[in-house]
């Protein structure tokens, strides 16, 4: 018997979400066996051009896809909903009233108040054990201001970090010769900015400790840190848009990992509701690395050990996402 599943996602006529709706529907996020019912949610002005990718998806002939239905009211999209990607949200790179937006930070005030209502649809409306990733930036006090409005402790609010462990997975793999289907537990500490912190001493290269491998402190503080830190604004420059083909890839992972058990001796990134562990402060969405129970339950893992130098490069983040918490503290 094929199962069914209810998946949300805003900004759908969006890059991201061309690149995304394909590859939710196909039959590889959730399984051959699942039929995949498509919420796709756009602003007013935009919806009618969802159309388009409706009978794109059909034209697909995926045996996975089931419905397909546009909304422009978060409310009514989010009934019954088991995951939601919140991709809806304007991009960095573009110009607002004669000002460049140059760091993700600067759409805090611009994307916040998207995450108000859509927080609290998903917390009435969305199933009790839903999902939900945030994608759209800054994406970790986003998912902060959704998670706070939805009053609903029983989902699960993630915001995505995937994309940036992608990254740096393949910078290792090219370091080091190595498979990047080797290349593991890779962790992302804290914000999708340039203040993440991507782990050499906690990931692994073909069994062995990644730092270990490359046995090149310059290489890994200055050039690995600074390409997967910036690595969004290079694309950003490079492309004249922001990434959209790995970010989708990135959402994907996302649910493939939050879906399935998550295998010993590896974890998955995403910023999930701070508890204290590691000494992170309590109430913040933080990057950490999390694997999935086999009930489905996404936990944080515990016990991995965090030298001065990793202590001192969370710390950083830290004050950069309490400092985005106080800068929205009007809306959480
Ligand atoms: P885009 O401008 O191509 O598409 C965004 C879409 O969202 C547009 O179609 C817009 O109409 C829609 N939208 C805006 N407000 C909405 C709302 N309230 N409800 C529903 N839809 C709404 O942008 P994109 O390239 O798809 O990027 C989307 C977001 O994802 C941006 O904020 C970008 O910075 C972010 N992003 C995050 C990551 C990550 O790793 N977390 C990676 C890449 C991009
Ligand atoms: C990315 O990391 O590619 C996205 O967050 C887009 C951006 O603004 O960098």
């Amino acid at each position: 018997m094929k199962n069914e599943i209810n998946v949300l996602v805003t900004g759908a006529a969006g890059q991201i979400g061309y690149a995304l709706l394909p590859r939710l529907v196909s039959g590889e996020a959730f399984g051959p066996n699942t039929t995949v019912n498509l919420k796709l949610v756009e602003v007013p002005q935009v919806v009618d051009k969802l159309q388009g990718i409706i009978m794109e998806l059909e034209d697909c002939g995926f045996s996975s896809l089931g419905t397909v239905e546009a909304y422009s009211d978060i409310f009514e999209a989010a009934h019954n909903v088991d995951w939601a990607l919140l991709v809806g949200s304007i991009p960095r790179g573009i110009t607002i009233n004669g000002k460049k937006i140059e760091e993700r930070g600067d759409l805090l005030r611009i994307n916040g108040g998207i995450f108000t209502d859509q927080g609290k649809a998903i917390g009435e409306n969305a199933k009790s054990d839903a999902k939900v990733l945030v994608v759209g930036n800054p994406a970790n006090t986003n998912a902060l201001i959704g998670m706070t409005h939805a009053k609903n402790p029983s989902q699960t609010w993630m915001a995505m970090t995937a994309l940036d462990a992608n990254r740096a997975k393949a910078q290792v793999s090219i370091k080091t010769g190595k498979a990047i289907s080797k290349i593991k537990n890779m962790i992302i500490w804290g914000n999708h900015s340039p203040t993440m912190y991507p782990d050499l001493d906690n990931a692994y290269a073909d069994g062995e400790i990644a730092s270990t491998v490359i046995n090149d402190d310059s290489w890994i503080e200055e050039d690995f840190l600074e390409i997967v830190q910036q690595r969004g604004k290079a694309i950003i420059d490079a492309r004249g848009a922001s990434s959209a083909a790995s970010a989708a890839n990135g959402a994907i992972d996302t649910v493939k990992q939050a879906s399935n058990p998550t295998e010993e001796g590896n974890c998955f990134s995403a910023g999930i509701l701070s508890d204290g562990s590691y000494g992170v402060p309590e109430g913040l969405i933080f990057g950490y690395p999390l694997k999935t129970t086999r009930e489905g339950k996404i936990e944080i893992i515990q016990g991995l050990e965090l030298n001065n130098y990793a202590k001192q490069k969370l710390n950083i983040t830290i004050s950069e996402l309490q400092e985005e918490k106080e800068a929205v503290k009007d809306l959480i």
